[in-house]
């Protein structure tokens, strides 16, 4: 196992700074991979994804990418300390001895704690670097030392650190996501044998279209396709949902001998951004959903990936427009 280092501190403290100059030093002496863990502000792979690195002289040199699909750690702890630790896994096989561990900021309340507390455990660092002013991270550094086995190492946070506003911020995501949209191409895909991830979409037995429009039409919704799974009728609707739907189920209900029916809009799925995996689970790159055809029932999606050797789709947690601008959050239950 390569020896392990985590820098921690709250959101523009010079985390990102700092752990790059250190690990461009070490990498004279060492094989060095940098690991970056904050989906949010990714610096290696695109937005919504963990990835790791060779740290060269000329600048970092992308090893591998795992998507996780949330830009908060907070929407998706337990999917970003896997991703975290799969991408740990990779840079080791490929030879690093040194790995260099950039973290998001988020060092407050619970959530953080528990999630820290995860990330360390399960890298188990020997060193914790801790960028801090005025002890305001109180116990925290504390807390991960005595359950990861790591020494702390304080530092200072340097003078010329300058916060980075909400819309600088944006404005880099969105830069970023821009890029890796660039030129992405429409793809249609059958529904039938793809695996899904994150969304209701593929959990169940598809209906026959026709019973799915015929659902529809009682719902006075025009569906375009339908799944059953676990005694629920999920049913993909063009369009956004009318109001009042939920008090016609009974009919389709006493149809199918279901206890539930859900409604979900494409409409309000569509530029849901999207991790295409190939069969061993390597990532080939993020897309956009579209929405599925009504006459072929075939799932749309956009892309700059090969979707030749796409075989698991997972769903993120959010939406974004062609040109890479956010359109929102989703929440677990809305995908
Ligand atoms: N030692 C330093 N000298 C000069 N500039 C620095 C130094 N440390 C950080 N900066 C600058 O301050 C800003 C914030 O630093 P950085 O992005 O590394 O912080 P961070 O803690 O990683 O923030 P985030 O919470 O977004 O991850 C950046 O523009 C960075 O270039
Ligand atoms: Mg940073």
């Amino acid at each position: 196992m390569a020896e392990r280092v985590l820098i921690l501190g709250a959101s523009d403290r010079g985390k990102t700074y700092t752990i790059h100059q250190l690990a461009r030093e070490a990498a004279r002496t060492h094989k060095v991979a940098l690991i970056d863990t904050d989906t949010g502000q990714s610096e290696l792979g695109p937005p919504g994804t963990v990835s790791w690195a060779w740290v060269q002289a000329e600048g970092p040199q992308r090893g591998g990418t795992r998507f996780v699909g949330a830009l908060s750690p907070a929407a998706a702890a337990l999917e970003l300390v896997v991703a975290v630790l799969e991408v740990v896994r990779q840079a080791e096989a490929a030879g690093a001895n040194l790995l260099f561990i950039d973290t998001p900021g988020y060092v407050s309340g619970p959530g953080a704690r528990r999630f820290l507390a995860a990330l360390v455990q399960a890298l188990a660092p020997s060193r914790i670097l801790v960028l801090e002013r005025d002890s305001e991270l109180g116990s925290l550094p504390a807390m991960l030392a005595a359950l990861s086995g790591a020494e702390l190492t304080p530092l200072p946070v340097a003078e010329a650190v300058v916060r980075k506003s909400p819309s600088v911020r944006a404005t880099r995501r969105l830069t970023r996501l821009a890029r890796v949209l660039e030129g992405a191409t429409e793809h249609e895909l059958a529904l039938e044998g793809l695996t899904t991830l994150g969304a209701t979409l593929g959990t169940g037995t598809p209906i026959a279209p026709h019973l799915a429009r015929w659902a529809g039409s009682a719902l006075h919704l025009s569906a375009v396709y339908g799944e059953v799974a676990e005694s629920t009728l999920s049913l993909f609707v063009a369009g956004p949902l009318r109001p009042g739907w939920e008090s016609l189920v009974g009919p389709v209900l006493d149809h199918f001998q279901l206890g539930r029916v859900r409604a979900l809009s494409l409409t309000a799925l569509e530029g849901t951004c999207l991790g295409l995996h190939e069969e061993t689970g390597r990532f080939l790159g993020i897309g956009r959903f579209l929405g599925i055809d009504p006459e072929t029932l075939r799932l749309r999606l956009s892309t700059t990936a090969s979707v030749e050797r796409l075989a698991l789709l997972a769903f993120g947690r959010f939406r974004l427009a062609a040109d890479g601008q956010m359109l929102g959050e989703l929440k677990p239950g809305e995908v």
